[in-house]
Parts: structure tokens; C-alpha cells; sequence
């Protein structure tokens, strides 16, 4: 049994071109409903290249809000921080454009209460975002929802602390919650280490606290021909 299918691209290069188009035309759709169209950033490194073809949109960019999927708890500047990232990837190349309204809603994981940090964000964090997008770990962890972690069967809260086995280990996530109201769920995934995770996660069994990016099995996954060699 399939629990999703992913489409595959060549190269991570193809992937970044086919995801930028994406999450712009379900932006575009939620422009017309006349209110603040959300975006749930994935971190890491796989959507840098994505998020860069982004500027290349005539979207009204100072209308949107971006999230965070997850953050590490680590100072906005830091060399591991999300938030960093997707500012250099995103922000600062939109910045110069009428797009400087933009809004970067940071997840402030390096607070010293990182419980109330996370109730905090949840409390910005719309009921139900326009276009979440997904990273995919070589352990099958998506956001920071790690194999094992009781946070992949989180249904109360939104958004909780979690210590996870990649360094930084500290980190706020999203829960399924959040990733079962999206609208639009778009998962990407790129390099041959990860192909033994998605090929389990696609056809293995359906079991979402070991393998964490099942929890979004609903959605889009556009993956590199690397990622998709066990398929
Ligand atoms: C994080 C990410 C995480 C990421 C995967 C893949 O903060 O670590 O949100 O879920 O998407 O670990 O990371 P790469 O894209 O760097 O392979």
C-alpha cells in the first residue's frame, strides 16, 4: 500500500523549480479571500533553494505572514537558526521591493521558557495556514517531530519544546494539529541519504510516531531522483 505518492524531479535544482511555482499560485488564491495568506516555513537546508526562486514572483510579498515549522533554541543570528535562513533565503532578497511589510514571525527557541515561548507562538500561529512546507530528515523526521517523540501524537497543542537527536537538540515544533488544518501541504526532499526513509515511509507501515513525515502523507512531495532510488 502507497500511503503517498511522491512526483519525482532529476535534480534538487528541479525540485526548488517546480515547489517555487507551487506555494506562489496557492498564495496568489488566498490573496483573493482578502486576508493575510500564511506560510509555515520548513528549516534546514533542502528549501534554501527554493525559498530563493521565491523573489522571482510578482506576489504582493508584503501581504504575507511566514511561520516557522520548528526552530532550534539558538540566538536569530546563529549559523543553525531557521530564522536566520529563511531571512537570507526570503526576507532580506524581498526586502528591497514594496515587499518590506513582508512579516517574519520568529520562534523565540532560545527564550529561557521555552514552554511559554511555545505557547506564545501558538497564540500568532493562524488556526489553519495557506501553504505549510515540510522537510523530511534521514530518520523520516519531519519539522522537529522526531521517530519515538510523544509530540507525534500531539493533538492539544500547537506548537511544543521537544529535545531531539539532531543538534541543536533543543527545539520548538509544530504538532500534527497543524499539519492536518493546512490547506496546502507541500513536503520536499532531496539526496540519496534520505531514499531509504521515503521509500519506507511511502510503502512501509502506516505508523507515524516512527516515522514522522507520514503525518503528512496528504500532501505534495516533490522529491530528486536521489531521494526516490528505493522507491
Ligand atoms: C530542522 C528542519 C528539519 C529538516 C530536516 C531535513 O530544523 O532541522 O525543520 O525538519 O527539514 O531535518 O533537513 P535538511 O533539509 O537540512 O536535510
Amino acid at each position: 500500500m502507497k500511503h503517498f505518492e511522491p512526483i519525482v524531479l532529476k535534480t534538487a535544482d528541479e525540485v526548488a523549480a517546480a515547489a517555487a511555482p507551487w506555494i506562489v499560485r496557492r498564495l496568489e488564491a488566498a490573496t483573493f479571500e482578502e486576508r493575510r495568506p500564511s506560510v509555515v516555513l520548513a528549516g534546514g537546508t533542502t528549501p534554501k533553494a527554493t525559498y530563493r526562486l521565491l523573489e522571482a514572483s510578482a506576489l504582493a510579498w508584503h501581504r504575507v505572514d511566514f511561520f516557522f515549522g520548528d526552530e532550534r533554541a539558538v540566538p536569530p543570528d546563529h549559523a543553525e537558526s531557521n530564522f536566520r535562513m529563511a531571512k537570507e533565503a526570503i526576507a532580506d532578497r524581498l526586502g528591497g521591493s514594496e515587499s518590506a511589510g513582508l512579516r517574519l514571525v520568529r520562534m523565540e527557541a532560545d527564550a529561557p521558557d521555552m514552554d511559554a515561548a511555545a505557547r506564545a507562538y501558538e497564540a500568532l500561529l493562524p488556526e489553519v495556514v495557506d501553504v505549510l512546507i515540510l522537510g523530511m530528515g534521514e530518520d523520516a523526521h519531519t519539522a522537529s517531530l522526531f521517530p519515538g517523540s510523544p509530540a507525534t501524537s500531539e493533538h492539544e497543542r500547537r506548537v511544543v519544546p521537544v529535545v531531539g537527536p539532531k543538534p541543536p537538540p533543543k527545539r520548538l515544533t509544530i504538532t500534527p494539529r497543524v499539519i492536518d488544518a493546512a490547506r496546502n501541504v507541500l513536503v520536499l526532499v532531496t539526496g540519496a541519504g534520505k531514499a531509504e526513509a521515503l521509500a519506507r515511509a511511502a510503502h512501509g507501515e502506516l505508523d507515524p510516531t516512527s516515522l514522522p513525515i507520514q503525518l503528512a502523507r496528504r500532501g505534495t512531495f516533490y522529491v530528486d531522483a536521489a531521494a526516490a532510488s528505493a522507491l
